[in-house]
């Protein structure tokens, strides 16, 4: 999705401007722009394309910019197809403001046609643009009046980045459910659609609230509410590291950040499990009254996110035996889904900005539902309205195909349904410490797996030139398998489903045929003997199988074409072993097939649109 920065300081503000944008690709985005004051002037240069298109023509007009005030933006197309001309920023009618936006405007159409009929003339097909051209109507000479006035005839979502000529040392922005962070360092002062960008400059931020304003000059940042009063804002500390959103030698963002998983889990379930075997669950205030009154659960989410939802399910339910119900978050929020004061709804993303799971949160807050979030960005709009936030500490997770953050997620899971399950008195102490300790042990576990990666690089050449494969599995070998199939379809192109491995039969084989792929998830104990039995159905109708499985099991392989071993554990925690190797698999597979892994065609990090 779209990405926004934008710099005030003594330096020249196109080279912060342009390695902002150089950190906010992974976002995913079809063109890039900068706007620097300068001379009385706004000069812009944008660009359709990657960034490199807009650097070369930065580089190619001599002279240009050595303004100290600026704006950029990275676009993703919604309105409009990726162009120069709809690249941001957008000028207004006399080149007076300048306007970067992430969001959508969704009154546009009525705006523009009312802006057209006076006189206003439109260069691009973009919603953003009449921003701009509002900005200048509504402008009087005082700029925070013409941006709160703008502000209020706006409808839909929005983050922007404002620069007026007429103010040639400071520029303002604004925000309404899209991300907007400022940042403050010795080098100047900052605004970004999220941290990862200024990281390198800054670890303090100001998160916006939904209408507040920020006036940002060298000398500091002034804050406003949506009224024009004067706000005091406290700072948020990020601890996070800048390698972490750097390759570090790696290929790509995306193997390390497989690499970085043991890490990643032990950072998260360490702070939570105590010496002595008891959890330790900062951040949730649910009681034992609470949990015994709860009707059902409902787990929210969107893509991998979901897929973690799945795998929560399965645990939850065996150790509470609550009923859960997992839902895509655009679903949810749609189909007015039985909810009350009793109702736990536990929101799942990695981001804590995904447009659809906000929503979702809303909406059951709205129907009095208890909101309790697994979120990995800090003070993301997701955290800041849940009633219960969970951190994961993945750091920051750059690669668009989510690893690092799906795994801390998974874990997270496993612990607040042991949490819940004890609390409740649906599980004794010494079981509660038996998965606690299989679940220390985990990140050891993955390490061992991560050293067979050359192994996997091999199994991972078989489906170089597939076309279609299948990924099959029962109960929490199928949650993974949902998993397996999007990381190998979502950066290598291959088209693959994930069937429950008993499902198949009620229509999918027929697509099976001699030689196709499909992959067999069999890591639950009790449920290997049903899936081994659909192995045999699509390997008598031709296909090859490789068969996931863990270490005891691995004497029970013969006829099976190719194998993946992992490690033992108990069964309730196995998803954070199986999707390990399948993790490897979809990247091994793109980079094998010279696909863009960190940046799938189409895709972006952070969905921050409907
Ligand atoms: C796939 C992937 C996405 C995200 C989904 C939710 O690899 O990363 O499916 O899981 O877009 O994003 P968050 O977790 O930020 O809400």
């Amino acid at each position: 999705m779209c990405g926004i920065i934008g710099y005030v300081g003594d330096d020249n503000a196109t080279g912060y401007l342009v390695s902002g944008l150089e950190k906010l690709e992974y976002r995913g985005y079809d063109s890039a722009g900068i706007a620097v004051i300068e001379n009385g002037k706004i000069d812009v240069i944008k660009s359709k394309g990657r960034l490199k298109a807009l650097e070369e023509k930065i580089q190619a007009q001599s002279g240009f910019a050595s303004g100290t005030v600026g704006i950029g933006h990275t676009r993703w197309a919604t309105h409009g197809e990726p162009s120069d001309a709809n690249s941001h920023p957008h000028l207004s009618k006399s080149g007076l403001f300048a306007v970067v936006h992430n969001g959508i405007i969704e009154n546009f159409s009525f705006l523009k046609e009312k802006l057209i009929s006076q006189g206003y003339e439109f260069k691009s097909e973009t919603d953003t643009e009449v921003v701009a051209h509002l900005l200048e109507k509504n402008y009087d000479g005082d700029l925070l009046k013409a941006v709160k006035k703008t502000a209020d005839a706006l409808e839909g979502s929005y983050a922007l980045g404002i620069l007026c000529r007429d103010y040639p040392d400071e520029f303002v922005c604004v925000r309404r459910s899209s991300p907007l962070i400022v940042g403050i360092s010795e080098k100047g002062n900052f605004i970004a659609s999220d941290i990862t960008a200024i990281l390198s400059y800054t670890n303090n931020i100001y998160k916006l609230n939904d209408g507040e304003i920020a006036l940002l000059s060298k000398s500091g940042v002034k804050f406003y509410d949506k009224y024009l009063q004067p706000l005091e804002k406290s700072i948020t500390h990020i601890d996070w590291d800048i390698s972490a959103a750097e390759k570090c030698g790696y290929e790509h963002f995306m193997i390390k950040e497989i690499m970085e998983q043991p890490e990643a889990v032990r950072a998260t379930i360490s702070p939570r499990i105590r010496d002595d075997g008891t959890i330790a669950l900062d951040g949730v205030s649910l009681t034992k009254k609470e949990l015994l009154a709860l009707n059902r659960i409902y787990i929210v989410a969107c893509g991998s996110a979901y897929h973690v939802g799945v795998v929560g399910k399965y645990v939850i339910e065996k150790l509470t035996r609550i009923p859960v119900e997992v839902d895509i978050a655009s679903e949810f929020r749609y189909r007015d889904p039985i909810v009350d004061g009793n109702t736990l709804v536990i929101i799942i993303s990695q981001s804590g900005e995904t447009a659809d799971t906000l929503a979702a949160l809303r909406m059951a807050k709205a129907k009095n539902a208890r909101v309790l979030s697994v979120v990995n960005v800090v003070g993301s709009s997701i955290a800041s309205e849940s009633d219960d936030v969970l951190y994961t500490w993945a750091g920051p997770e750059i690669a668009v195909a989510t690893t690092k953050a799906y795994s801390t997620q998974l874990c997270m899971m496993y612990i607040l349904a042991i949490h819940m399950a004890e609390e409740m008195g649906r599980i004794a102490h010494d079981e509660t410490r038996r998965l606690l300790s299989s679940l220390m042990a985990i990140p050891e576990k993955i390490e061992d797996i991560l050293r067979l990666s050359a192994d996997i690089e091999e199994t991972a050449k078989l489906f170089k030139d597939l076309e279609h494969a299948y990924f099959i599995g029962r109960n929490i070998d199928y949650a993974i398998a949902l998993e397996a199939s999007l990381k190998l379809k979502e950066i290598s192109y291959i088209h693959s489903e994930a069937y429950g491995a008993g499902e198949l039969k009620h229509g999918t084989i027929s697509l099976i045929e001699p030689g196709t792929m499909v992959v067999a998830l069999a890591c639950v104990d009790e449920l290997f003997p049903k899936t081994m039995s659909n192995i045999k159905e699509v390997k008598a109708r031709g296909a090859r199988v490789l068969c996931v499985t863990t270490a005891k099991h691995s004497e029970e392989l013969k006829d099976i074409d190719y194998t993946l071993i992992v490690p033992d554990t108990d069964n309730l925690l196995i998803g954070s072993l199986e999707v390990i190797p399948m993790q490897l698999l979809g990247y091994y597979v793109a980079k094998h097939r010279g696909c863009d892994i960190d940046k799938p065609r189409n895709l972006a990090k952070s969905v921050t649109v409907e």
